[in-house]
């Protein structure tokens, strides 16, 4: 006999006379309740209607003041019950009305969802396989889900990384987290030089900071690799620059590096007026200047005429004509040896740019902080 039955007849009917029998078939009966309508919930609706029709079914099952389980359990179990008994079932019954609220009509419509929605917004066929009888309209326009688009930065660093890959070099890459002896020593940066200064990197402790530049790649790959090599090395640095307009405390750099026999300042002058060729046009011109970085010697600056104005002065350049690109120069001969290559067999060229200085002069964004801001409206534009 299913517990819907025993509703059906009298205690004494059902040979129930003392308070645990009383309260094990209420039991029953609330985890009937509680059972069909987890069902209802987990099964969904295909829409509004059907939603308020299956809720309206199992309210009445249940509720209903003629026919509905409850009134059978008023008028079969708490009615007729004598005197030591009454007690007992009134209270039970009283907690299954309590129980069974949440089949009110009311409650119940809201709490089950409507699996059309569902299964558009997870774009997947749920539906059809948890309630294949439900029918629904397969021709609701769906969630409008926005695509996203690649971050300028990342744009431009991909654009760079290609030209370099076209002209056979690889990726290469090492950790934010570095040694003062790659960030610094081995790169022939000298204790007094002032970038160890607190001011301009950020210590995590005495031999260990967040990367300033991606120079000490170089080191890290011609440890790994000897020569000959061809590399550039894109990724994130930190130095402790206040933000403004054209500083952030975390910003990108590709470095490039060439190794091999032979190599000399005219193979980096020619790669790096190809590189700024292929970037900004046919028609720029390279402009290398004497600099000074410990790692390189000689070392060079890199401007390339204004590809907006072709070198007459206007808003991009500063009125100067040129664009500032980069630093280079020809790899330090000591620094070759902390690598473990043998300067005098092998030379090389490097150079160090920042991709988001070249995203802000490629796009024309007059402001850093607008890539790190996260902002739809501007990210959106790209
Ligand atoms: C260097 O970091 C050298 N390691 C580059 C190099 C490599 C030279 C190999 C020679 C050979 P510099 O400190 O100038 O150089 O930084 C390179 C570029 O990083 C700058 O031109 C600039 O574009 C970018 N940069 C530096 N600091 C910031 C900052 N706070 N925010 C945004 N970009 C920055």
């Amino acid at each position: 006999m299913t517990i819907f039955d025993k509703t059906k007849k009298t205690l004494q009917q059902l040979g129930v006379s003392d308070a645990p029998g009383v309260e094990s078939l209420f039991a029953e009966l609330r985890a009937a309740a509680e059972r069909e309508r987890a069902e209802l919930v987990s099964r969904g609706a295909a829409d509004q209607a059907q939603r308020e029709k299956l809720s309206k079914a199992l309210r009445d099952r249940w509720l209903a003041r003629k026919g509905g389980f409850l009134s059978h359990v008023d008028e079969n179990w708490l009615k007729p019950a004598g005197k030591e008994l009454k007690p007992v079932v009134g209270r039970q019954f009283n907690e299954l009305r309590r129980s069974t609220a949440g089949l009110e009509l009311e409650k119940l419509v809201e709490a089950i969802p409507i699996q059309q929605a569902q299964v558009v917004q997870m774009g997947l066929p749920l539906a059809f396989e948890t309630a294949p009888a439900a029918p629904r309209d397969l021709t609701l326009p769906g969630f409008h889900r926005p695509l996203g688009s690649i971050h300028p930065v990342t744009r431009m660093q991909r654009e760079i990384e290609d030209i370099f890959l076209r002209l056979g070099f690889r990726i290469e890459s090492g950790p934010e987290i570095e040694s003062t002896y790659y960030n610094f020593d081995a790169l022939n940066i000298p204790e007094s030089h002032p970038s160890r200064d607190d001011w301009d990197t950020f210590y995590i402790d005495a031999k260990t900071v967040l990367r300033t530049h991606t120079s000490p790649v170089q080191i890290r790959a011609m440890e790994k690799y000897g020569a000959p090599l061809h590399i550039i090395i894109p990724g994130k640095c930190y130095r402790h620059d206040s933000p403004d307009s054209t500083h952030s405390p975390m910003f990108h750099q590709i470095e490039g590096l060439a190794v091999d026999e032979d190599i000399t300042f005219a193979d980096l002058k020619g790669t790096l007026d190809f590189f700024a060729k292929m970037l900004f046009g046919e028609k720029v011109r390279t402009r290398f200047q004497p600099s000074f970085f410990p790692f390189t010697e000689p070392s060079g600056e890199v401007a390339v005429s204004c590809f907006v104005c072709d070198g007459q002065g206007c808003r991009v350049c500063k009125q100067s004509g040129w664009i500032e690109l980069m630093g280079c120069g020809m790899v330090h001969p000591q620094v070759l040896r902390n690598g473990g290559i043998d300067p005098d067999k092998y030379s090389g060229w490097a150079f160090g740019l920042g991709v988001d200085r070249f995203a802000m002069v490629k796009y024309d964004i007059n402001d850093i902080q607008l890539f790190f801001h996260g902002d739809v409206r501007f990210l959106e534009q790209f």
